[in-house]
């Protein structure tokens, strides 16, 4: 079945969202959402969204504490975009009715703004320690009450339709023409063709065996955009955040890094603070630092994990800032008003992925990429706490207003044509080696491509992933279809393309730190840029 629009969005979270709502007046856009639209990374996003707000703060404060954390490998110019246009992009959110909290509820009079790590200032916008659910449920609000947005559950992309696979298009320069979905609801393949498509699939936290992620965070827009042969770069850079709960029953569960911005300390069993040993700035030092003083001091004493603790905080306090956190902490018999809580870092975000210009737009025509999936050259070797909501925001708009003005470029594609597909269903009997397979990939991502890296460690995963993707190929080549096969396919694609990135990348920097070459190789840094032939 082919289905058409003007405008395809891969994704229904804050990226995909925004998008839509940006260009829904000039054209019908199909929204798709893997499973439920409301399984994504921005629904958990807890901190907040940095902008400065206050004229306590300054573009040039937020615009260095951005290329601080970023090692010497942001691009400066998309980060001054980004930073510069962030206010306007907080108007949209108030826009579309989002209700940050203020200082005096009573009195409406000033945007509460919390901090976090690698801030030099207090600029963190934020609805208690929920941000991320009430943003996407104000853009999913309006997006549903557009007349021009369709938003699809359960439609799973599993590949990009290029021009190369329609007869009468074979010949044109490469082009994105839509995307091959699953419909999971009907247990059928369906062909979306549309104008210009955008990759907002989110980030690929699933590659590791411990992650902040939801269960679908499994790096599918990098993968097909690779497959498509579009370049991905910094793969490398997987953000490990420092403070996920410990606790044999809690399964990917964050506590907000906003907890340190209001003065929590990060302390070994023995209630000594370790953080200040390692960076001046102890527990709001930048990400990569504070998760690796975590695993060198579990490392040292063998402890299973470290502790936030915030006691000395009045409870009230507590439990009105961060109403989640102290709910889903007391469900596992830890009151944090009274006890530190037990934290190990996870792996949280992807600061590389498709790599895109300032406008979103890809190597390839009439595919743009925007949020998690993307690298854009805002967050350089280790992204700024809070700077991904924003991007999202940011090249959101930037994609919206490219196709804005170039959609008649991109004619649509006649959907009498019907593009060669995969088709067949998967054979049950081999589904259990596909739980095993894609336990294997995310152990070994975890103990040989984590917070601390060697050549050694890096070469066995490529050895053990080279098989696995020959094993996924021989086994299920012919089952393309089926969503388990599709995102095993998914994170042993990324795994593979992150091994290649850590072993190409001969120095220490940012989140990238390896035993074999513990320094920075210069102030300035390079992007390791898979091209497609290579991926
Ligand atoms: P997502 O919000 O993850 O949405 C991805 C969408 O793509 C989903 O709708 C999914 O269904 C869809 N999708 C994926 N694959 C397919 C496919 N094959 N076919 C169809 N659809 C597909 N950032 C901040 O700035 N501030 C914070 O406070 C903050 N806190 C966070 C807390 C947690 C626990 C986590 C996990 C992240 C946090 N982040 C935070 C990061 C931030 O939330 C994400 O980077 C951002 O929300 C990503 O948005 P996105 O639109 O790119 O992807
Ligand atoms: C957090 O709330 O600690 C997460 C913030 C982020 O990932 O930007």
């Amino acid at each position: 079945m082919v289905q058409t629009c003007d405008f395809l969005v891969i994704g229904s979270g804050l990226a995909g969202l925004a998008y839509a709502l940006k260009v829904a007046d000039h054209g019908k856009v199909v929204v798709l959402s893997k499973t439920q639209v409301g399984n994504t990374n921005t629904a958990w996003a807890q901190g907040g969204i940095a902008a400065v707000m206050s004229a306590e703060d300054s573009f040039e404060e937020h615009i260095n504490d951005t290329l601080v954390a970023g090692a010497g490998l942001c691009r400066p110019d998309v980060v001054r975009a980004v930073v510069e246009s962030a206010p306007e992009r907080i108007k949209d959110l108030f826009a579309w009715g989002v209700r940050f909290d203020l200082e005096d509820r009573r009195t409406g009079a000033k945007i509460d703004l919390t901090r976090e790590g690698g801030h030099s200032k207090r600029r963190i916008l934020h609805v208690q320690d929920h941000t991320g659910q009430d943003i996407h449920k104000a853009v999913l609000e309006r997006a549903r009450n557009h007349p021009n947005i369709e938003i699809r559950e359960d439609q799973f992309a599993a590949d990009l339709i290029l021009n190369r696979d329609l007869q009468s298009y074979a010949m044109d320069p490469p082009r994105c023409l839509g995307a091959y979905v699953f419909d999971r609801a009907k247990g059928e393949p369906v062909e979306y063709f549309a104008r210009l498509t955008l990759l907002a699939t989110g980030g690929a936290g699933k590659v590791y065996l411990y992650t902040s992620n939801w269960s679908g965070a499994t790096g599918d827009g990098i993968a097909m955009a690779a497959r498509a042969g579009a370049r991905v770069a910094n793969l490398e850079f997987m953000q490990f955040h420092p403070t996920c709960l410990y606790h044999p029953s809690a399964r990917n569960f964050l506590i907000t890094e906003a907890l340190r911005g209001e003065g929590a300390q990060l302390v070994t069993a023995d209630g000594e603070a370790f953080t200040k040993k390692h960076h001046p700035m102890g527990s709001l030092a930048p990400r990569d630092i504070v998760a690796r003083s975590i695993d060198a001091e579990m490392k040292k004493s063998g402890a299973p994990c470290v502790y936030l603790d915030i006691t000395h905080k009045p409870a009230a306090f507590l439990r009105e800032r961060f109403p989640v956190i102290h709910r889903r902490c007391l469900e596992f018999g830890i009151d944090m008003t009274k006890e530190p809580i037990p934290v190990v870092p996870a792996a949280h975000y992807l600061c590389g992925g498709v790599l895109t210009d300032l406008a979103g737009r890809t190597d390839i025509a009439g595919l743009l990429a925007a949020g998690e999936t993307a690298c854009t050259g805002l967050h350089g070797a280790n992204r700024l706490a809070s700077n991904s909501l924003l991007e999202c925001l940011a090249f959101s708009q930037n994609a919206a207003q490219f196709t804005i003005a170039n959609k008649d470029r991109f004619p649509l594609p006649d959907p009498r044509e019907l593009p060669r597909r995969p088709r067949e269903a998967a054979n049950e009997d081999e589904m259990i080696v596909i739980s095993h397979m894609w336990e294997e990939i995310r152990r070994l991502m975890w103990n040989y491509v984590g917070i601390v890296r060697s050549n050694r460690r890096l070469l066995r995963a490529k050895t053990r992933l080279d098989n696995i993707l020959v094993e996924i190929k021989d086994y299920y080549g012919g089952y393309g279809m089926h969503p388990d096969i599709i995102e095993l396919r998914n994170i042993a694609l990324v795994a593979s393309l992150t091994v290649e990135c850590a072993l190409r990348r001969k120095e220490s920097r940012g989140i990238h730190y390896t035993i074999d070459h513990p320094e920075k190789d210069g102030a300035i840094g390079q992007d390791t840029v898979l091209i497609p032939a290579n991926a």
